[in-house]
């Protein structure tokens, strides 16, 4: 009888299961395979085939419908057979069944993917990680805390100057087991002057430090210009200039600075050339610009200085290398004549996609029947509009050989060779 009970709780319990399975969960079944297998070649780094899988947009905009896994390339290359010659990744094991039933079921399920989600390659973060783990720390020793620091955090944290309808500025140790103290006057913000700061110099223990969105001068920051424990520090969104840079260059152990939305230029990032633990400079929206980043690089390779949109803006490279790209003949024998190509003389044919190109690249003559001419507009294959980059140009020796080729095209497929 108890037998009886414990199988009939199973089965429910199992029925339960599938009625609440969930939709597949792109973070954990669908980002790890791709980053795993794919972005190597599709990613940011390198785009085989034209392709890009790193990207939402990208990826939807090319080879993915949602709803619809039958229709989306991606989905049909991976589940080529093992030995076909298109099958994706084309190097190592075919994904696994699991792996390949859990994109198709995403993709029928909408392909919802978190915006703003960047596939990174598995061996680009594993590297990542490795340097990260390499680079120094700064050894920041913690000290007795002196009564003059005791005083000085009860006056911040007392709003003291600000006036009872401000809150006064947060001030607290970074964790539990530490003396190292975290400061944000940012809430309190435009009511936050120079004068305010003062009580910071007699904090040693200061740790982490954001006095973003306040009034502050190079004046206030003479305060915590002797901050050695200071690792963080953002002066985002305040009126801090070149000289405000330079009267804090002493702060050895700064590792990130936030200086957006600031006045700092070029020639300020030169004050931080000395801060050797220097991991991130915040510095969108302010005067520095991409030479002035490279400029501090090179003083400090791990540097990572971030100009947010600007860097962006670098990125419409792939649609100018298209332009620049002259075609090239597929073959290297005229196949009319026999004699050399002349880069000159080419017939192009165009299609609509990678596969269609692929198709028939790997048999000419089972399709050039379809072909009613060079330039043409329409792909021959699927009679979609062209992609201009998917083409396969055939080469001559000269305009004769290129005419008698152009009036049939069929009489001299077979002769097309690489
Ligand atoms: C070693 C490099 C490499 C890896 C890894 C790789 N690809 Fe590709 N992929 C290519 C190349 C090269 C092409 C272009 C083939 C062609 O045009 O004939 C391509 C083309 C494609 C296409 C066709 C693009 C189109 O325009 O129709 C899809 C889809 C694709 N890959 C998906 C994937 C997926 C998904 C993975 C991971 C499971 C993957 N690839 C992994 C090299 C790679």
């Amino acid at each position: 009888m108890k037998r009886i009970i414990a199988l009939t709780a199973t089965v429910t319990a199992l029925g339960l299961n599938g009625w609440a399975e969930d939709k597949v969960d792109f973070a954990k079944s669908i980002q790890g395979v791709l980053e795993a297998r794919c972005i190597d070649c599709h990613g940011s780094k390198k785009q085989k085939g034209d392709l890009r899988l790193d990207k939402k947009e990208l990826a939807l905009e090319e080879v993915i419908r949602p709803g619809k896994s039958a229709e989306s390339e991606l989905y049909k290359h991976i589940s080529l057979p093992a030995d076909h010659e298109d099958i994706m990744p084309p190097k190592g094991d075919p994904l696994t069944k699991e792996q390949i039933e859990a994109i198709k079921k995403w993709i029928d399920e909408g392909a919802n993917w978190p915006d703003g989600l960047v596939l990174v390659s598995a061996k680009d973060r594993a590297e990542a990680k490795a340097a990260a783990a390499r680079l120094p720390e700064p050894e920041i020793k913690e000290v007795p805390v002196s009564d003059a620091e005791k005083a000085a955090i009860a006056r911040l944290a007392s709003g003291e100057g600000l006036g009872e309808k401000y809150a006064a500025p947060l001030v607290m140790a970074l964790a539990q087991d530490t003396k190292l103290i975290y400061a944000n006057f940012r809430l309190v913000g435009k009511n936050v002057n120079d004068g305010h700061l003062a009580p910071l110099a007699d904090i040693r223990n200061l740790s982490e430090l954001d006095l973003g969105n306040t009034q502050i001068t190079v004046a206030g920051l003479k305060h915590i210009s002797k901050a050695n424990s200071l690792t963080k520090l953002s002066l985002a969104n305040t009126a801090i200039d070149d000289a405000g840079l330079k009267q804090i260059e002493g702060l050895s152990n700064l590792m990130s600075l936030n200086l957006y939305n600031t006045k700092v230029t070029d020639a300020g990032l030169a004050s931080l050339k000395n801060m050797k633990f220097l991991r991130k400079v915040y510095a969108w929206q302010s005067g520095v610009t991409e030479q002035g980043a490279a400029e501090l690089k090179k003083a400090l390779p791990n540097v990572d200085v971030n100009l947010g949109f600007k860097l962006a803006k670098a990125e419409p490279k792939k649609e100018e290398k298209k332009k620049e790209a002259k075609p090239v003949a597929f073959n290297k024998k005229c196949p009319v004549s026999g004699k050399d190509v002349d880069p000159a003389k080419l017939f192009a044919i165009s299609f609509c996609c990678g596969n269609c190109l692929g198709d028939f690249t790997k048999d000419p003559a089972k399709h050039i029947a379809k072909v009613k001419g060079p330039d043409n507009k329409k792909c021959p294959i699927s009679g979609k509009d062209i992609d201009a980059s998917k083409q396969f140009v055939i080469g001559f020796c000269c305009g004769n050989c290129l005419g008698d080729f152009t009036k049939d095209p069929a009489k001299h497929i077979a002769k097309v060779k690489k």
